[in-house]
């Protein structure tokens, strides 16, 4: 049975492929389009998908989409008429829109699934939102039995599920609708401290460490009421979403203070405390959630997706805190996951197929579900760009990059399958030594032109994790942080410690500086022998050569990008930045070497 998810017109569309139950497929559309976060039906991803099949639309039994739009029109909708008459300009504003693409959105998918040649309509099938997402947390996971938690911005009316999943089945227990939602509170605050929401929420958990969080007690007093059971409201006088254009409003701003700050401000020790004041209380509140969860759980598995599940801060905490043994996270929390829950959705639960369960491994593959290109594919798409290059066997290969990478050079990676989900691990990333200490600053200025504060993170062997971090489980999606290893920590001076926020991040905190958060803390990816045998073996070689076992590890792609999908993609960014040393399947280029120039350097706003 063949079965295509989709998920489209929010933001990160995607499609995914499901042959018989294995994940055979699954990529964002915004790498094929280059335009980040692309939220247009995934025509491309869709594409890709059948290609690496060998198939066509036809031979697609059930194409499933992850939400249901006519539920979702009717929260629109709800929403506007109880807040009339403050919602009635954007109201307005967005009528024309929503009648034409969100009414008809049936008829627009089956239009476009229809250029891929002849498409039966009655093939097509949706799903809600959160089940998508609860979907795509549980059936590929190790787990027999877990409690799953889903949390995002808004589906179709919940913003919070907490499901139980056994074998093919799912069951949905406790929802938490719109408008309160833990997603919108922190897209709040991204906001306010003047980043772009859906994407700006990794800056805001990167800034929290800076700060202390002097505001959270404010936030409880008058934007969240926190109950025992997890359950929560948010004070809607406070926010403009449900109304207006903005996220928040003139109240909001008088309770900090000031206005929201504007993009590309400087930023200041207050946006560092709100920061951190913000990410305390979703600590909180999720960490609530998952004991009151954890009373009536019988399994010791817990299972997360939507997209606070990317916050690996708040990740990290569940894991500490004990209630559950083991957490499992999709790779593909946000709404990208969405198109292959949508699919295991289909096949487990409309279709009542059985589930097959690995228990060395999950079902995603190292989420490595992307495009590939082939050697010869490699070596013409290069020669096509008048790059200079030499082509290396593999052992010699992995002895070249190591050496590179132990002598501080700076190395695009670019192997294999490209990875479904936000995160770069180990097959579009660029790559360099964790162990000098002005490595974040350079990789932040210089090769990926952001803000200087933005951490990195590292990959290490996993067998070796247990020696660097407090880490006693596998974190293969970087989506978990850990504290380094007491040992390893360098200790601030008092002179050191009063430093000013950003003025810290130059002081050297272990002897892997570059991926040492200011906390100590570190978001780990574990790389596997059994999923990236190749990204091991560097790291095995960088370790023979270097005693250190592990590398930075940031996604091939500068800022407002998309991580890098083909060789010309990964050579145009290679030009345009300080990378040194670009390794494209068995090629390996020096930028010292190249003598082409890059006529069309592409642009991207600022994300
Ligand atoms: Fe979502």
């Amino acid at each position: 049975m063949k079965i295509l998810g989709i998920s489209a017109f929010y933001h990160d569309s995607a499609a995914a492929l499901i042959i018989d139950g294995n994940i055979i497929a699954a990529a964002q559309e915004e790498r094929f389009t280059r335009i980040k976060h692309d939220k247009n039906f995934p025509l491309a991803a869709i594409a890709y998908c059948l290609q690496a099949a060998g198939l066509t639309i036809e031979d697609i039994d059930i194409v499933i989409f992850y939400e249901l739009p006519e539920k979702k029109f009717q929260r629109l909708l709800k929403t506007y008429l109880s807040f009339a008459p403050q919602g009635y300009t954007s109201f307005m504003k967005a009528m024309p829109l929503w009648l034409t693409e969100k009414l008809y959105q049936k008829q627009f998918i089956i239009k476009q699934l229809a250029s891929f040649g002849k498409f039966r309509a009655e093939r097509l099938q949706f799903t809600e939102h959160h089940l998508s997402h609860a979907a795509s947390a549980f059936f590929p996971s190790p787990f027999e039995e877990a409690s799953i938690l889903v949390m995002d911005g808004v589906g179709e009316f919940a913003t919070t599920t907490i499901a139980e999943g056994k074998g093919n089945q799912l069951t949905l227990t406790k929802q938490l609708n719109f408008p309160h939602s833990l997603g919108m509170l922190y897209a709040a605050f991204t906001y306010y401290l003047g980043f772009k929401i859906n994407s700006g929420e990794y800056k805001v958990m990167g800034l929290a460490p800076y700060g202390r969080p002097i505001y959270a007690e404010l936030i409880f007093k008058y934007l969240v009421d926190l109950k025992a059971d997890g359950s929560f409201r948010l004070d809607q006088q406070y926010f403009n979403y449900c109304t207006g254009l903005t996220m928040t409003n003139q109240h909001f701003d008088a309770l900090f203070g000031a206005p929201p700050r504007q993009a590309e401000a400087v930023l200041t020790q207050k946006e560092f405390d709100i920061a951190a004041s913000i990410q305390a209380v979703t600590e909180e509140v999720v960490l609530t959630i998952t004991r009151a969860m954890a009373k009536t759980d019988g399994t010791g598995n817990l299972c997360l997706a939507g997209g606070v599940a990317l916050n690996c801060v708040a990740n990290g905490k569940i894991l500490k805190d004990g209630t559950f043994k083991n957490i499992w996270i999709q790779p593909a929390a946000g709404d990208a996951g969405s198109a292959l829950g949508a699919a295991l959705v289909a096949y487990h639960l409309q279709q009542k197929q059985p589930r097959v369960i690995s228990e060395q491994a999950d079902a995603m593959h190292g989420s490595y579900l992307g495009s590939e290109f082939s050697q010869v594919e490699c070596e013409t798409r290069l020669q096509n760009q008048s790059a200079v290059f030499a082509v290396f066997d593999d052992e010699t290969l992995i002895a070249q990059t190591a050496d590179a990478l132990a002598t501080e050079k700076v190395v695009g990676w670019f192997q294999g399958r490209m990875e479904f989900g936000p995160r770069a691990l180990g097959n579009r990333s660029i790559l360099a030594d964790p162990r000098s200490p002005e490595m974040q600053k350079n990789l932040n200025l210089k090769v990926k032109f952001r803000e200087s504060f933005r951490p990195f993170a590292p990959s290490i062997l996993a067998e070796d994790v247990a020696d660097w971090f407090d880490l006693e489980c596998s974190s293969p999606y970087m989506l978990l942080v850990a504290p380094i290893k007491d040992e390893l920590k360098i200790p601030m001076s008092e002179a050191e410690n009063a430093l000013f926020g950003i003025d810290k991040l130059n002081v050297p905190r272990s002897t892997i500086p570059s991926v040492t958060h200011i906390d100590y803390s570190a978001r780990v990816q574990t790389v596997h022998q059994q999923t990236n045998p190749r990204y091991h073996q560097l790291l095995t070689a960088f370790k023979q050569g270097t005693g250190c076992p592990i590398l930075v590890n940031t996604s091939f792609n500068v800022r407002g990008e998309p991580i890098v999908h083909t060789p010309e993609d990964a050579f145009i960014c290679f030009m345009t930045t300080d990378m040194d040393v670009l390794v494209i399947g068995n090629c390996l280029l020096h930028k010292h070497q190249q003598t082409a120039t890059i006529a069309d350097k592409p642009t991207f706003a600022p994300d």
